[in-house]
């Protein structure tokens, strides 16, 4: 009877999303084409070397793979200026009250991000002792929409996928909370994560209730 959640990084519990952003941005201008927010959502929850497969479609640019390597290298050097300079005062509203809730309830929670950056990150903003576990992308195979990050989670937890609950902010990660049979939770734009069981814009609305009736039905 007992229920788990299961946390995305970039951009649920920090603000990281803005830095991926800029940093994609960035390499999109070197190679001499748009890139946009709505283009940006295609990337979020979307693994480094995939994001940039996406990237260069958007562009209708192709690399060679040494070309490729150079410049995953060089985003994540662009993206590391950003993420070390971050403090505590980058987690997102609502979410260190979202983390005290659930230990008030005794309902333990662990992080399933596909970044290879969460330890660095967490570290960054001082949370990273309060996860039972940190599944990232260094510990996994196959990047969302696949459910092997939220799996690996769920065994951390030691529970069954069915008990897990999911917070995303990505349209990636739904999918791959959904195909976990878990309950995903969409945070953010209500319409671009309509695949979502639930849907807040961020972590603030969620009513301090919310978990009540999963303890109690599940
Ligand atoms: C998260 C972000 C993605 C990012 C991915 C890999 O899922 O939402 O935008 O591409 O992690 O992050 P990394 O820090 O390893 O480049
Ligand atoms: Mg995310």
């Amino acid at each position: 009877n007992k229920i788990g959640v299961i946390f995305d990084l970039d951009g649920v519990i920090v603000d990281t999303a803005k830095y991926h952003f800029l940093a994609w941005k960035n390499l999109a201008d070197d190679l001499g084409f748009e890139f946009t927010e709505a283009h940006n959502e295609l990337l979020k929850g979307v693994s480094r070397v995939r994001s940039l497969e996406i990237l260069l479609s958007i562009g209708n640019v192709s690399l060679s793979e040494s070309k490729k390597q150079e410049y995953l290298v060089s985003k994540n050097e662009d993206y590391l200026n950003y993420i070390t300079k971050m403090g505590p005062e980058e987690i997102l509203p609502g979410a260190e009250k979202l983390l005290d809730n659930l230990d008030d309830l005794g309902i333990s929670y662990v992080l399933g991000s596909a970044s290879k950056n969460a330890p660095l990150i967490l570290k960054q903003v001082n949370l990273f002792d309060r996860f039972k576990a940190i599944v990232d992308g260094n510990s996994v195979s196959k990047a969302k929409p696949d459910p092997e990050v939220f799996l690996i989670g769920a065994e951390k937890l030691n529970l069954s996928p069915e008990k897990c609950i999911v917070f995303e902010d990505a349209i990636a990660g739904v999918e791959a909370a959904n195909k976990a049979n878990m309950t995903s939770v969409g945070i953010g734009d209500e319409d671009t994560l309509n695949e979502a069981d639930y849907n807040f814009n961020n972590l603030t609305e969620i009513p301090k209730n919310f978990f009540e009736k999963f303890l109690s039905e599940k």
